[in-house]
């Protein structure tokens, strides 16, 4: 009889063998991604023959993907030493870390470690004594402060739950390196965190459950930039949305933008699938699976897997059925209670994480961020700090010119015409 860690523990996934196949799909996918991530090969075009990495050892938390692999192999072309580990356990696609690992980047990572040996990887990348960490989850933010692992020059910053942690860090005991909120660049969480993962939540609900979404309520939990690109992208496809929000501007925002906004428990016993995407614990809880619907989906798409009580499943039903990959249907009481990823974000487990042009945006502003930090980290202050403008300004120009978009300049006299309001003002 299986205890309740092994069952909690079970691989959900494909099982692949040979590592000469793998190592080929990864070079594919590499291959792939590079194509439509045009930003970042402009800025690795512009750089690669000065090397401006060169002697400087890089330090990869990310979840493990082809657009991961064209971050990490700018990077090298760069001239960077490169370490990297996954920030999630269950996000790694192991052809990508095949292809990492034939290129001679330091892959400290496997497919569906457990618990402790996740986190031995995140402490053995912190080991290697990065000069620069690029986060996201702030995982090894956290575990190189704890440990007080020295020489660190700066850091990165990909996530809203990371950025959340940075913060508490920094009035907690203060960082010990400057820090870099790349989720804050407007180039990356307008586009990545709405856009993004909105089209690839929808894809790993599709590929993971194959219903129809036209037509079933969903309920999505959290109206913040995921929120908002998870909420249109089901609208679109035809489903009855509603929302659950906290904070009285957004759930506004979600009324006013047409939705159907409601307190959770009154949503219970209605909602076809809820999808949870606050960055905040305890949405979903051993109190709210009694008035669920029979047969009800759960899926998350928030960066932990802390937003559904998922451990509490597993202590009413301790052998959950498997009818796909990555689902698991609990009996409780009497109730089919489907949860999706183990509660672990759904675009990145069940689906292959968000659209490579969305990630040219985030990775080109991580990589310009790592730039600027090798250029200014003697001058930063050990606080977190924004991406500079000009870093923001120019990732949107290449974009825009990479889809062949042109736009207008503002004339002198409206230059002149906005400072003197300004000024007036
Ligand atoms: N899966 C991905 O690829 C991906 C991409 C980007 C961000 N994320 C993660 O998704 C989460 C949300 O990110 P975001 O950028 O949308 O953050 P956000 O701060 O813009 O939005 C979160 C929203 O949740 C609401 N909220 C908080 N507690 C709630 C509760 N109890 N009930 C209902 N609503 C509640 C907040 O009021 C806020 O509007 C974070 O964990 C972030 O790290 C995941």
């Amino acid at each position: 009889m299986k205890n309740k860690s092994s069952t909690h523990k079970r691989s959900l996934g494909v099982k692949y063998t040979n590592s000469r196949d793998l190592f080929e799909t990864g070079k594919l996918s590499y291959e792939w991604a590079v194509r439509m991530m045009k930003i970042i090969t402009k800025i690795t075009e512009k750089y690669q023959r000065a090397k401006p990495l060169a002697n400087f050892k890089l330090g990869f938390c990310l979840h493990i993907t082809k657009e991961t692999s064209v971050l990490i192999m700018a990077a090298k072309a760069l001239g960077a030493e490169i370490s990297i580990c996954s920030a999630n356990p269950l996000s790694v696609q192991i052809d990508v870390m095949e292809f990492l690992r034939y290129n001679e980047i330091n892959v400290f990572a496997k497919k569906d470690p457990s618990k402790v040996e996740f986190f031995e990887s995140i402490i053995h990348l912190a080991k290697s004594k990065p000069h620069i960490i690029t986060d996201d989850g702030a995982e090894l933010h956290s575990i190189v402060h704890k440990r007080k692992i020295k020489d660190i020059l700066g850091g990165t910053e990909q996530t809203t739950s990371g950025i959340f942690r940075i913060l508490s860090l920094e009035s907690k005991t203060g960082l010990n390196y400057p820090i870099i909120d790349v989720n804050n660049a407007k180039t990356k969480h307008f586009f990545d965190n709405r856009y993004g993962t909105g089209q690839s939540t929808i894809y790993g609900l599709m590929k993971t459950l194959g219903i129809l979404i036209a037509g079933k309520i969903f309920v999505v939990c959290g109206y913040g930039w995921v929120g908002k690109g998870i909420s249109s992208c089901l609208r679109g496809l035809g489903a009855r949305v509603t929302i659950t929000e906290v904070d009285p501007i957004k759930a506004l925002e979600a009324h006013i933008d047409g939705f159907d906004v409601q307190r959770l428990k009154d949503t219970l016993p209605k909602g076809d699938c809820f999808i949870t995407c606050t960055g905040q614990r305890d949405i979903i809880t051993k109190y709210d699976f009694d008035l669920l619907k029979n047969g009800a989906f759960l899926a998350n798409a928030g960066h932990f897997d802390v937003e559904i009580d998922v451990a509490y499943l597993y202590t009413q039903d301790k052998h959950p059925v498997q009818p796909r990959p990555y689902v698991e249907s609990f009996i409780i009481k009497g109730k089919k209670i489907n949860l999706i990823a183990k509660g672990r974000v759904i675009n990145l487990v069940g689906g292959e994480g968000n659209p490579s042009e969305v990630m040219d945006l985030s990775f080109s502003n991580q990589l310009l961020s790592i730039l600027y930090i090798t250029k200014n980290y003697k001058n930063l202050e050990k606080k977190l700090h924004q991406v500079p403008n000009q870093i923001d300004e120019k990732v949107a120009q290449v974009a825009l010119s990479s889809f062949g978009i042109k736009i207008d300049n503002l004339t002198r006299e409206q230059v002149d015409y906005h400072n003197k309001a300004y000024v007036n003002y």
